[in-house]
């Protein structure tokens, strides 16, 4: 058995959208790379969510690249902090997952970085807030299932230069959730939506996805990190040939990069 280890070609496909740009997703081995230093495990883009919980999974360490916090005060790639809100143009909400400050019963979450210390993968837990329960598809106009973003929001140096950028994962809320006495109140997690324009001005959307495979920019770490530069191999190693995030994943084609708005994705597929 060969290792899947060839990203092999690149598709494009649309959500249903009439949208005429499109939301492209680098996507490799799994792991969906973000405008920051953050790769996202889980969940991919698209998935129907539901359950318990909503579990959002992240390397913080660029795939073993990055020395975990605290940072020494020299490094020039570091990430400030993360916040995640969880919020849909549809329904209106706009909730917190994490803020940086726990509220009551962790119904919004702490620091994401200070979580899990000395794990390179943070498991964001976040227990749905009650208007979220329910079954399926949304059944009423006034309900609060359907269509979500995952706005994850990095707050980062890189090489020396700090960055603001959001990354936006869409997912439906149409699993099941059951009702939970504890389930936090949606009215308290809720925060006023912005229009998409104050959105594009809140933040850095012209960094591209970075670190895939085939990407060629490389991460200034400190000397001092336990006595490594932190440089360590990519992981998943590049595949040759694929093209994926290569030229497109550089810092210096800024401003050319408007994959923030719209709903495709693109999707690198693996060879077996
Ligand atoms: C995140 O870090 C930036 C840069 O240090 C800071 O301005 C911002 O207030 C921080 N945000 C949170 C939520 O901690
Ligand atoms: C999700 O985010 C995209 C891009 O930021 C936006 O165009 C879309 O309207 C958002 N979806 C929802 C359900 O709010
Ligand atoms: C909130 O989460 C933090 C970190 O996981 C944990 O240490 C703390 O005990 C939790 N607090 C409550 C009230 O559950
Ligand atoms: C964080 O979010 C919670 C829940 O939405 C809110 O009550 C709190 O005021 C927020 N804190 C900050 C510092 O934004
Ligand atoms: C959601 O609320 C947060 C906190 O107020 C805000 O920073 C963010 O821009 C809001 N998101 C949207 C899509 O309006
Ligand atoms: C998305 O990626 C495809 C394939 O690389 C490209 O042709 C298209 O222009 C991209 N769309 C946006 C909005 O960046």
């Amino acid at each position: 058995m060969t290792l899947p280890k060839l990203l092999h070609t690149a598709l494009l496909f649309t959500a249903a959208s009439r949208l005429a740009s499109a939301f492209n997703f680098t996507v490799a081995n799994g792991q969906i790379y973000t405008p920051g230093l953050a790769i996202l495990n889980a969940p991919q883009p698209g998935t129907p969510l539901g359950g318990e919980l909503i579990e959002v999974s992240l390397d913080v360490s660029t795939n073993g690249r990055l020395a975990l916090p605290p940072y020494p005060s020299d490094s020039p790639s570091q990430i400030h902090n993360i916040t995640i809100f969880l919020y849909s143009y549809i329904t209106g909400r706009n909730f917190t997952i994490s803020n940086g400050t726990a509220s009551a019963n962790n119904a919004s979450l702490g620091e994401i970085m200070l979580q899990e210390p000395g794990s390179t993968v943070k498991h964001v837990k976040w227990l749905w807030p009650d208007c979220l329960v329910g079954d399926g598809q949304p059944k009423t106009p006034d309900s609060d299932r359907g269509a979500y973003n995952i706005s994850i929001r990095q707050s980062f140096r890189l090489n020396g230069e700090d960055h603001y950028t959001i990354f936006d994962v869409p997912i439906s809320v149409t699993n099941s959730i059951e009702e939970r006495s504890d389930r936090p109140s949606c009215g308290a997690l809720d925060n006023a939506l912005w229009t998409p324009e104050d959105i594009l001005e809140s933040a850095d959307f012209d960094v591209p996805a970075l670190f895939a495979p085939g990407d060629s920019t490389v991460l200034q770490t400190s000397e001092n990190t336990n006595g490594q530069d932190g440089l360590g191999p990519a992981k998943p190693p590049a595949g040759s040939g694929q093209g994926l995030g290569s030229g497109a994943s550089s810092l210096a084609d800024k401003g050319r990069m408007s994959w923030v708005l719209g709903l495709g994705m693109v999707a690198a597929m693996l060879l077996p």
